[in-house]
């Protein structure tokens, strides 16, 4: 049996509007999409699509809710071999993680992450952007925060910047970062997209 879409619904019920269901929803449709053209185990590819974010320390107590992934994944019974794997995915995947050098990879893995990362760019990355910043009370931009690139994870989660600042931080380079050929040909249309919003922002701004 594959992970019941209700027991992952009501663990994301507290998250802002970019990490709630609905992300993890059009996580897994990029995902499965991608591994039309690239291959990977579906079982294993929709699984960790689902379930990426209830890892995610802005949110959870990680150790916890890994252990809780575990239990739940023996108990519809994934081999040890697919828990593995797919906790290694969920946890390799994150921007923070790529920031630290992870060493973890495998085909499903790369289709995970790349429709995890489509979803933070374009249209709907923008929405979520805003959406996490408002979270956080941020500005939308302040010409006094000059743009910094973190180079570490701490300096990256350190950040209190405006939401501006994000595009330059993180969701302007994800384009090339992006580890399959369907992911790379599916982040552009979304890449000049933010381009093209950040364009007009400054513009009216000015
Ligand atoms: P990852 O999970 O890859 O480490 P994050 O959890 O930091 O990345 O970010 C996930 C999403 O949350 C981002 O794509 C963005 O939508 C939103 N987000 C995170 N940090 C910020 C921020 N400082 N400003 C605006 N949005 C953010
Ligand atoms: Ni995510």
């Amino acid at each position: 049996m594959s992970i019941p879409e209700d027991w992952v619904k009501d663990k994301l019920s507290s998250t802002d509007a970019g990490h709630d269901w609905w992300h993890a929803v059009r996580v897994r449709n990029n995902a499965v999409k991608i591994a039309e053209k690239e291959g990977g185990n579906l079982k294993i590819i929709e699984t960790a699509a689902l379930i990426h974010d209830l890892i995610d320390d802005k949110f959870f107590e990680t150790d916890n809710a890994l252990k809780q992934i575990e239990v739940k994944l023996k108990s519809l019974s994934y081999s040890e071999e697919e828990i593995k794997h797919i906790i290694n995915i969920i946890t390799s995947m994150s921007f923070s993680k790529e920031l630290e050098g992870s060493s973890f990879d495998s085909p499903e893995f790369r289709v995970v992450q790349d429709a995890d990362r489509l979803d933070a760019i374009g249209a709907i990355g923008i929405a979520r952007a805003f959406s996490y910043g408002g979270h956080k009370k941020r500005a939308f931009y302040d010409p006094a925060v000059p743009i910094d690139e973190p180079v570490s994870k701490e300096q990256y989660r350190k950040s209190t910047a405006p939401t501006i600042n994000h595009f330059y931080e993180k969701l302007l380079k994800l384009r090339n970062m992006m580890k399959t050929t369907t992911g790379k040909e599916m982040a552009q249309e979304r890449h000049i997209f933010m381009e093209k919003f950040l364009e007009q922002f400054f513009k009216e701004w000015r």
